[in-house]
């Protein structure tokens, strides 16, 4: 493969602040991903970059970033996939950002409660993963999400409101009622909050970018269908 420029936004609080793009150029093999390029880059040319990885197999969902513009896994991401010279990084938004690509992916589970038996116990990841990822001490997930970030980094309305529940979440409540029917009202009443389901806007960004295919505005969909089924509104 010819040579590739792959330009990653950096920030380093107080160092490299505001953040600034540096590039890197490097000739890839032909099966390279992103995850690859950042490994080499790091290895041998900038040992102070930051990213995150842990399963390098598309589970953990601790690298996603913004690839081209769009959220994605890099260490799924090919890339001769992306057909482009020049490859440029970013970190999800609407996350903390602690360190060039890292951010703090806790807030995705400020309005999940620990006892919705859609939650499940990780028993893959060890301390460092749970420090690393900023969620305290409740490792959990719930069906085929892997918590990566990417629908609310890619959701329009979570870039202009911080309160809106999100679609991880909702799809989260969605599961659980599916689950524990005992639980439908108060979970629709969590759904129908003021920063919940009536928000979204039904860009579908979110079902876009899921690398796991939780499809997450079908989640909020059904949510809306049963609200109003229910007659639970606002
Ligand atoms: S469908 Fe709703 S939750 Fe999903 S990206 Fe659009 S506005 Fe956000
Ligand atoms: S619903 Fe999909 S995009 Fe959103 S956090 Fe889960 S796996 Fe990631
Ligand atoms: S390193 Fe685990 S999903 Fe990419």
């Amino acid at each position: 493969m010819h040579s590739l420029l792959i330009k990653i936004s950096r920030f380093k609080p107080s160092i490299i602040d505001p953040p600034a793009f540096s590039t890197y150029e490097l000739t890839p093999a032909p099966d390279w991903t992103v995850l690859d390029a950042l490994e080499q880059i790091r290895i041998h040319q900038e040992p102070s970059l930051m990213y995150r990885r842990a399963c390098h197999h598309a589970s953990c969902g601790t690298c996603a970033c913004t690839i081209n513009g769009v959220e994605r896994l890099a260490c799924k991401t090919k890339l001769a996939d992306l057909g482009t010279q020049t490859i440029t990084l970013e970190p999800l938004h609407c996350f903390q950002r602690i360190g060039d690509l890292v951010t703090v992916r806790s807030t995705l589970f400020q309005f999940m409660q620990p006892d919705w038996s859609c939650l499940q116990p990780d028993e893959k990841r060890d301390d460092h993963d749970l420090l690393l990822s900023g969620r305290g001490q409740s490792i959990t997930r719930f069906e085929n999400c892997i918590e990566c970030g990417c629908c609310v980094s890619a959701c329009p309305v979570v870039r202009k409101n911080s309160h809106f529940i999100g679609p991880a979440v909702l799809s989260a409540i969605n599961q659980e009622m599916k689950k524990n029917p005992s639980t439908e009202n108060d979970l629709l009443s969590i759904a129908a909050s003021p920063d919940g389901e009536t928000l979204c806007q039904r860009a579908v960004a979110c079902s876009r970018v899921c690398p796991t295919g939780v499809y997450p505005a079908r989640h909020i969909k059904a949510l809306r269908d049963q609200r109003k089924r229910t007659g639970n509104t606002p």
